[in-house]
């Protein structure tokens, strides 16, 4: 059995590959999926440690594992049975387990593998999908949602594109997903960036820039920020606000600025949770800022 069968792996062209095709990738298939299922918090995290079991490193993951033998394998026994994760959390599904299965009896080495085929470029949603429910969904599903972000249909992985893009390829505005220290694959990354990024109008950067040391502070807006431009010469600008989808919500300023520095308040009261683009026009030049409430 093999989820994944289609990809082939190694990073020399596929001539000696880090892992066999039909092999379980620990790096990709194993830690992340028990990170996200198992590592939350009161669980099998370095603070909990529940059964003194942390599931976030390989080191951590190995105790619990009889190499060879899932069938004397505690963590797999927990799982085949359906005993963890424990409620509220979801069970594994029937893929999942064999996944676990199939790396243990397969020696539960340490193994991890470079995508040579990564096509980020022709990004489905089903991708982005499986990347959402082996990474995130354990900790991000129905009533047990951390922060309230939840991933559990389709429909809610969309309408948190903003937020999946900023907390997974770790902006430095956004708490970094997964999680426990664990971090997307390049791939994966690049991926979540397209999907997210393709239809993102409120991104727009035209013309030659005419503003310098653009920046807004806090960059996580929680009620009232500052938005930071100089400027070389004497110039008419607009400055917007824009969603995430590229619908103008308001006019925050306009008029003559002088050449320098200037500081334009700005408040988020009435904006509901997401990433926003403050636009900059000043002729054909558009420069657009992102920030995250
Ligand atoms: C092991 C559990 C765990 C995993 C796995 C996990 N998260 Fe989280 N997530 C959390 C917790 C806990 C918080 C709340 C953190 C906080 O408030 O400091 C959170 C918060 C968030 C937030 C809200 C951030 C904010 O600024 O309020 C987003 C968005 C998010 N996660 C996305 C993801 C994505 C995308 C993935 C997968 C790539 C993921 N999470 C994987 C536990 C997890």
């Amino acid at each position: 059995m093999c989820l994944f069968g289609l990809q082939s792996f190694g990073n020399d062209g596929g001539t000696s590959p880090t892992i066999q095709v039909d092999s379980v990738c620990f790096s990709r298939d194993i830690l992340p999926m028990l990170n996200s299922n198992c590592a939350m918090s009161n669980c099998h995290d370095a603070i909990s440690h529940k059964e003194g079991l942390i599931l976030t490193s390989y080191a951590g993951i190995v105790k619990g594992v009889k190499p060879g033998s899932s069938a004397t394998s505690g963590i797999y026994k927990q799982i085949a049975n359906n005993k963890m994760p424990e409620a509220p959390y979801t069970k594994l599904t029937a893929a999942q387990k064999t996944l676990v299965q199939t790396w243990i009896d397969q020696g539960a080495k340490n193994t991890t593998c470079e995508v040579t085929n990564c096509d980020s470029v022709n990004v489905t949603f089903s991708t982005v999908k499986s990347i959402i429910v082996n990474n995130c969904l354990g900790c991000h599903n129905g009533a047990s949602a951390f922060a309230g972000i939840d991933f559990s249909t389709d429909q809610m992985i969309e309408d948190t594109k903003d937020l999946i893009l900023c907390t997974a390829i770790h902006a430095s505005y956004c708490k970094p997903m997964p999680f426990n220290g664990l971090s997307l694959t390049s791939c994966e990354k690049g991926i979540i960036n397209r999907w997210a990024t393709a239809t993102s109008a409120g991104n727009i950067q035209l013309g030659e820039p005419v503003v310098q040391s653009y920046s807004i502070a806090p960059n996580i807006v929680k009620d009232a920020a500052v938005i930071q431009f100089q400027l070389e010469k004497r110039q008419m600008i607009t400055m917007s606000l824009y969603g995430y989808d590229g619908r103008k919500i308001r006019t925050i300023s306009g008029g003559e600025y002088s050449a320098g520095q200037h500081e334009v308040p700005f408040s988020a009261y009435d904006l509901s949770r997401g990433a926003y683009f403050v636009r900059i026009q000043a002729g054909n030049s558009i420069q657009s800022l992102m920030f995250t409430h």
